[in-house]
């Protein structure tokens, strides 16, 4: 079974292709983030025509490896996500079912995210899969930039949510930080490079506590780390956030940045243990674009009786891959097609 993934809900125009749900035989990126990172973080326009320009492009790249005439289905990332850009990748594949005769799937994309986890084999340069896969019942750590939760998966479709954001996804919090302290975006990376240079040990910040150990809530991080940084420069609440990177020493924003990054992973850590002494999975993956934080690897490593078998870096932020994935997966499972002519988008859509 050979899968053809489309992948647009963000700022990623992303196709790929994917055989029997775990060997990768190509995967195109085309990134928008460079159009983005004056603004502090995505525009939807600019996100929308950008995807529009690159999509038959990293399409085609993507196909060339079997052509069309091997592929059985097309799956393509209908929610969640920015509509204008959910729009594009939506109406391509729909076109596509048709014109090429194929079925076509339905994929949620923070499910996709968890699917990557299932990719052991592939000839493409440049990738480092775990050897296995991960084994049911399986314990998810979703961390991207628009999700964060928890969820116990007794099969790949039959899954139990233990706990989601309050507020404010994880990523999204590094990226505020980084606006704050005047690292471009995405905050991620940028923070993790800050942070090698910083003690991240230098100032206590606080870790939400919450009803249900299994929810987060980053808001109050991110609110106390500005405060923090208004306090370092001498200044109270009311000094505007737009000028403290200028005010800030270069050590400074690498120790905030340091000390951040250690309780933002901590607090997803600590809640992953404890899911996983409760439930007593067989296997533990994490998934989405935080899932790229070395900081975070280190941590769970360090904290798991066994470290789970981390996908590569590439596969964790926005990709085609993850899509096809998870739509050899539903084929696999007999999950009915989605209509090409009527597939609509749903930016709000929820696991
Ligand atoms: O999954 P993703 O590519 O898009 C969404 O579905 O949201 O995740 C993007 C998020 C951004 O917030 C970015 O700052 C974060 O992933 N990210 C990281 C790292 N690389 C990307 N966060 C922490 N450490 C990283 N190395
Ligand atoms: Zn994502």
């Amino acid at each position: 079974m050979i899968v053809f993934g489309i992948e647009t809900s963000c700022d990623e125009t992303a196709a790929a292709v994917v055989k029997d749900g775990h060997e990768l035989l190509s995967n195109v990126v085309a990134t928008s983030i460079d159009l983005h990172a004056a603004y502090g973080g995505v525009v939807p326009e600019i996100a929308a025509r950008s995807h529009i320009e690159s999509i038959i492009p990293v399409i085609e790249e993507a196909v060339a490896v079997v052509g069309w005439d091997k592929i059985d289905a097309i799956a393509v990332t209908y929610g969640a996500g920015l509509g204008g850009s959910l729009l594009v990748g939506v109406m391509t594949a729909r076109t596509l079912a048709i014109t090429k005769n194929k079925p076509l799937y339905a994929v949620n994309h923070v499910h996709g995210h968890v699917a990557a986890n299932f990719l052991t084999k592939t000839e493409l340069p440049g990738y480092t899969l775990p050897s296995q896969q991960p084994e049911f019942p399986m314990l998810s750590l979703i961390v991207s930039g628009g999700h964060t939760q928890l969820v116990y998966f007794r099969t790949m479709f039959d899954y139990e949510i233990l706990g989601k954001k309050r507020d404010d996804a994880i990523g999204e919090a590094f990226d505020k930080v980084a606006k704050i302290i005047g690292l471009p975006y995405p905050g991620g990376p940028s923070i993790a490079k800050a942070a090698d240079k910083g003690n991240p040990y230098k100032y206590k910040l606080p870790k939400a506590k919450l009803d249900n150990p299994y929810e987060f809530s980053f808001s109050g991080l991110k609110t106390a780390v500005l405060r923090l940084a208004q306090d370092e420069i001498g200044e109270n609440f009311t000094f505007p956030s737009f000028r403290l990177p200028e005010r800030l020493s270069e050590a400074q924003k690498h120790d905030i940045a340091a000390s951040f990054q250690r309780v933002a992973i901590e607090t997803v850590v600590d809640k992953t243990i404890q899911a996983f002494e409760t439930y007593q999975p067989k296997s533990v993956v994490i998934a989405g674009g935080v899932a790229a934080s070395q900081e975070l690897r280190r941590q769970l490593a360090e904290r798991l009786p066994a470290p789970p078998g981390y996908t590569d870096i590439k596969l964790c932020t926005d990709n085609g891959a993850m899509i096809a994935t998870l739509g050899c997966m539903m084929a696999d499972t007999g999950l009915p097609f989605a209509d090409p002519n009527s597939l609509d988008i749903n930016p709000s859509l929820s696991m």
